[in-house]
C-alpha cells in the first residue's frame, strides 16, 4: 500500500495498561480519564478529523462527534441503518481495505481510537505510525488490556508531557522498522 494515510493511535490507559476497568459501569472512561486528557482527546482528534473505532467503542459514545467523521469497523453494518448521519460510517472493510479507500480521497491522517480489538488489529498488521498514550495514575489490576494477542513492534518516544498537577502523563511515540 503506497501513501497510505499515516494511522495515529490514541489511547488513555491506567499505569498497569488497561483501557477500561473490569467494572465499566461503576467507573466509565468519563470518570477515570482526567479533563486534561478528554481536552487533547477532542483537540487531536478534531485536528485529524477522522476516526476508526470499533462498534463496541462507539456504543459507549452513541453518536457521532462534533467535527470529526467515525469509520465504525463492525461485522454487521447493517445493525446500524438507523444511524442516519453523514458523519458516522459503518463498514466490515479490513484495515487495508479502509486506508486504500481514504487514500483515493487523499485523507492524509486517521485517528484510530480503539478498542482494544481495532488496536490490536492495525498494530498486528503493521498499520500503526504514531501513538499518543495518557497513562492516568490509576490501578485497576483487571480490565481490558490495551493490545491483545501476540503483537510485536519496537517505538522511540519523541516527546512526553505531564499534563496536570496528579501526573497524568501524555507520552507520544513513533513506530520504529
Ligand atoms: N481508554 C481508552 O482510550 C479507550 C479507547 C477506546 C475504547 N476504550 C474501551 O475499550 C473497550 C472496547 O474495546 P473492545 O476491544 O472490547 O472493542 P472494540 O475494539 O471497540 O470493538 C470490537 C468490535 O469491532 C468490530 N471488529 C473487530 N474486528 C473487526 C474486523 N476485523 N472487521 C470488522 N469489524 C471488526 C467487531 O464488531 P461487531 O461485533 O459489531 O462485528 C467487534 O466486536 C470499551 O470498554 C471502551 O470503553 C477505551
Amino acid at each position: 500500500m503506497t501513501n497510505r494515510p499515516e494511522v495515529i493511535l490514541i489511547a488513555a490507559m491506567s499505569i498497569d495498561g488497561f483501557i477500561a476497568p473490569l467494572d465499566k459501569e461503576s467507573l466509565p472512561s468519563t470518570a477515570w480519564t482526567s479533563k486534561e486528557d478528554k481536552d487533547f482527546f477532542s483537540q487531536k482528534s478534531k485536528e485529524i478529523g477522522l476516526m476508526i473505532m470499533g462498534s463496541k467503542t462507539f456504543e459507549t459514545i452513541g453518536k457521532a462527534l462534533q467535527d470529526r467523521v467515525s469509520i465504525v469497523m463492525t461485522s454487521q453494518p447493517e445493525r446500524y441503518t438507523s444511524h442516519n448521519d453523514p458523519d458516522l460510517l459503518f463498514t466490515n472493510e479490513t484495515p487495508k481495505e479502509i486506508l486504500e479507500n481514504l487514500s483515493s480521497q487523499e485523507v492524509e491522517q486517521v485517528a484510530l481510537c480503539g478498542g482494544a480489538s481495532i488496536y490490536s488489529l492495525f498494530l498486528e498488521k503493521g498499520l500503526v505510525d504514531k501513538m499518543f498514550l495518557t497513562v492516568e495514575p490509576f490501578i485497576f489490576g483487571e480490565g481490558v488490556k490495551l493490545f491483545k494477542g501476540e503483537i510485536e513492534q519496537e517505538f522511540s518516544l519523541l516527546k512526553q508531557n505531564r499534563l496536570n498537577e496528579k501526573g497524568t502523563l501524555l507520552l507520544e511515540y513513533e513506530a520504529l522498522g
